[in-house]
């Protein structure tokens, strides 16, 4: 049995004996701590941990954490990870005033993305992938969801998922795979909506499930994509096949995704970026997760979700990077707290919660990943030295993240 002690952490953060679970409302403001503390690791799972008074004297390697911190790695609960190429021209478009609407109008967006991917071989696929996969592991992310949604096509998206399932063999990170196939119309099927409808209900679907290819099904709810109708209708096709529902919706208008979604039960709802009262209302009733993505509205100059609104509503609220090529081409979860902070004013108590135990709950990790309890995923990261919690949100453009562990091994 192998073991690891780390000692001397100024702060454990993130560390409780009882299981920490969803937080919610006021509750988000909590974050349990230990100062000068240790932990201890076992293979691949937390062992102990607590006051330093109380570390054990004995471990195979022994690690000085003296004036750092230890987080839990982040849970990043939405990417896009899987894709081929990258789309800066379009990023300058809009610089020159085009809007990301206008640009998805024009064949360019989720559709440009959709012709490279096609064009690209999986191994090609696998590789640009598995270097990002890499880099967000070094960022402090250790458990991962990763759609599909940029093959638009039978062949497209089982492409794309089968690199989803290559990663898991490179990685000691979770992965969680999302079947996105109704990300957009493509243009073979612009004359044919109900012929796309039924190919991933026909076709798509029974292929993944037969190969179990994919954990969750999402929907891109919004005007110009897919109606809050056509997100039920997959939803209740997804349930068929076993795939829960996390459902992209409210980034631009409010139409009724959240509705629907938090009436099936879906495991999360993410954007919201505009949200009104009564779906908060609609929220509170159920258990799916509200999930933000500041990258997405820091990078297309939009509008923030009201996050205050919704935990002072009682609501829980998960954080995660949207990482992708059009609208949040960053997998950096420290700079998602940030604009947390900022952009919505998030205290960085709440922005951690909602980074690390409720990102999980967002994948439905939340007992295995996303805190430090004893039998979790030895999966933390030290810090530099740093004098607070906050001065990580707040020292946004430093590199503060000494090691990360992932499984018990340093990445
Ligand atoms: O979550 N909004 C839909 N999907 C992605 C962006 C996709 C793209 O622009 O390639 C998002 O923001
Ligand atoms: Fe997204």
């Amino acid at each position: 049995m192998a073991t690891i002690l780390i000692k001397h952490i100024r702060t454990l953060v993130q560390a409780s004996h009882t299981p920490v679970g969803v937080v919610a409302g006021a509750r988000m403001g909590e974050l349990p701590v230990i100062d000068d503390a240790f932990l201890l690791i076992e293979n691949e799972r937390i062992a102990g941990f607590g006051p330093m008074s109380e570390a054990p004297e004995r471990a195979d390697t022994q690690i000085d954490a003296s004036g750092r911190m230890v987080f839990p790695c982040w849970c990043d609960s939405h990417t896009h990870l899987v894709f081929a190429g990258s789309r800066e021209t379009e990023f300058v478009d809009r610089i020159r005033g085009l809007s990301y609407e206008e640009i998805a109008r024009r064949g360019g967006g989720i559709l440009n993305s959709a012709r490279r991917l096609n064009d690209t071989p999986e191994e090609a696929l696998l590789e640009q992938a598995l270097a990002r996969l890499q880099e967000v592991q070094r960022f402090g992310t250790g458990a991962i969801e990763i759609k599909s949604g940029y093959g638009l096509s039978v062949e497209g998206e089982l492409k794309m998922l089968r690199v989803i399932r290559e990663l898991k063999k490179h990685t000691k990170m979770a992965v969680k795979a999302t079947f996105l196939g109704a990300h957009a119309l493509p243009p073979a099927y612009r004359e044919n909506r109900e012929g796309y409808l039924r190919l991933i209900e026909e076709e798509m679907l029974p292929k993944i499930a037969d190969e179990g290819l994919a954990d969750y099904l999402d929907v891109f709810c919004e005007k110009n994509f897919f109606s809050p109708q056509e997100t039920e209708r997959l939803i209740l096709a997804g349930q068929r096949f076993g795939l829960k529902a996390k459902i992209h919706t409210n980034q631009f208008n409010c139409l009724g995704g959240i509705e629907t979604s938090v009436r099936h039960g879906a495991i999360s709802v993410d954007h919201l970026e505009v949200l009104t009262d009564v779906e908060i209302e609609c929220l509170l009733s159920g258990n799916t997760m509200p999930t933000l993505l500041p990258g997405a509205p820091f990078f297309l100059n939009d509008h923030y979700p009201p996050a205050r609104r919704m935990i002072e509503a009682g609501l829980p609220v998960a954080l995660a990077t949207d990482y992708n090529p059009g609208s949040s081409p960053s997998g950096k979860m420290a700079f998602v707290l940030t604009l947390a902070c900022v952009k919505m004013r998030m205290t960085p108590e709440e922005a951690i919660n909602a980074a690390t135990i409720n990102g999980a709950a967002a994948m439905e990790l939340q007992h295995t990943h996303g805190s430090i309890e004893v039998g979790k995923a030895a999966n933390f990261f030290i810090t530099k030295p740093i004098p607070s919690i906050a001065y990580l949100p707040y020292a946004f453009g430093s590199d503060l993240i000494e090691q990360v562990f992932v499984g018990g091994v340093k990445c």
